[in-house]
């Protein structure tokens, strides 16, 4: 009980001072020109909603919190990604690459896609999604555009210097291939700890290819308690436990191995700036605290997939849920993150 309560005072220190960093920010310019996204249905705006797959949500209930309704956010209401873009001052969400047009690029894009992950075969037992290394290629379309309206490759090269990049991506190695054995091999190839070395050389050559198409800021996401969502409790044995252990040890040896190559990239590279989110301690900091009184279960009935069933009323009181459905957080989860996130991204900006 001390310990939530020494926890839950933190979170407090913590929003007052994000909040007085907010006012002081307020009024003019964000803090960067231009904010990239990369990443996963964690903050997906919309990049799915043509594709053939089982992981697309633009309808309803899904946006019912979002000023635009149902925009493909696998949420109620905002993303991680879009309370930071708030918190760095844009006046507007950053455009899904499906979406953007013209000069609005100049802002930044979102690539993310639902079930996607660092290695390309991830995710696809529920249909087409954008890997993380179409994304990259995808950002090399919107460099050639970038270009184009800045009139010269230097100019173009010296702007996307000053961006912001984040990439969220690695959930699905574990929730939509490690772990689900009927679809994938990996675990009959690897033990939890070779397979967090295998993702992460696959993972610094592409965040290595997004630093050569001229990122300086990036923040790289560690991957949440993956093995605490609803769908995990619900298809796993949790031998006792609130959560499924072995899917969250998994993901540390993942995180571990992230911190490193984050302090690695740091070193190595110069002029550049990189910052790891602990996404898993953020999460398990404010979950684990009472006086929130934040419910585990999902708010809305779910399919076979674990997403909202369309156009079913889902719970009243989204607030007290930590999920919307059975694995993607609720906007007020999405909020605390970002906040707290917010606070060690900016030691970078
Ligand atoms: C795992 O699956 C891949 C693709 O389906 C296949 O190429 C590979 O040979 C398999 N590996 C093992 C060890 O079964
Ligand atoms: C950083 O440099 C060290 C020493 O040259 C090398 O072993 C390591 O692979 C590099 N890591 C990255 C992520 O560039």
């Amino acid at each position: 009980m001390a310990r939530h309560r020494t926890s839950l005072h933190l979170l407090g220190i913590f929003l007052f001072a994000v909040a007085s960093l907010k006012q002081y920010c307020a009024n003019g310019e964000p803090q960067v020109p231009c904010y990239f996204i990369f990443g996963d249905s964690l903050v997906d705006s919309g990049n799915n909603n043509n594709l053939a797959t089982n992981a697309k949500v633009n309808y309803p209930p899904y946006g019912i919190d979002f000023p635009e309704g149902p925009t493909g956010r696998f949420c109620n209401g905002r993303t991680t990604a879009d309370v930071i873009g708030e918190l760095l001052g844009f006046d507007n969400f950053i455009p899904s690459f499906l979406s953007a047009k013209g000069s609005e690029i100049l802002k930044g894009v979102n690539y993310a896609s639902g079930s996607a992950g660092i290695r390309s075969e991830t995710g696809k037992q529920l249909g087409v999604n954008i890997d993380l290394n179409t994304q990259l290629q995808n950002h090399q379309v919107t460099i050639s555009h970038i270009v184009d309206l800045l009139g010269s490759k230097d100019s173009a090269t010296e702007y996307l210097n000053k961006c912001f990049y984040s990439v969220v991506i690695g959930s699905n190695d574990y929730i939509n291939n490690y772990f689900l054995p009927q679809f994938y091999n990996t675990s009959s190839q690897y033990t939890p700890e070779q397979y967090a070395e295998v993702l992460m050389e696959q993972y610094s050559q592409q965040i290595m290819t997004l630093y050569d198409s001229g990122a300086r800021k990036a923040a790289l996401t560690g991957i949440g308690p993956i093995g605490c969502t609803p769908g995990a409790t619900a298809s796993y044995d949790t031998d006792g436990s609130l959560c499924v252990d072995s899917m969250n040890q998994a993901v540390n040896l993942f995180n571990n191995r992230l911190k490193l190559l984050v302090d690695q990239l740091n070193s190595n590279l110069t002029g550049a700036k990189f910052v790891y989110l602990n996404t898993y301690g953020i999460v398990s900091e404010y979950a684990a605290s009472p006086a929130f009184q934040i419910k585990i279960d999902g708010c809305c009935k779910v399919n076979e997939y674990g997403l909202c069933v369309p156009y079913e009323a889902p719970c009243e009181l989204r607030n007290l849920h930590l999920f919307w459905d059975a694995f993607h957080p609720s906007e007020i989860a999405n909020k605390f993150t970002a906040e707290i996130s917010y606070l060690a991204l900016k030691k970078i900006l």
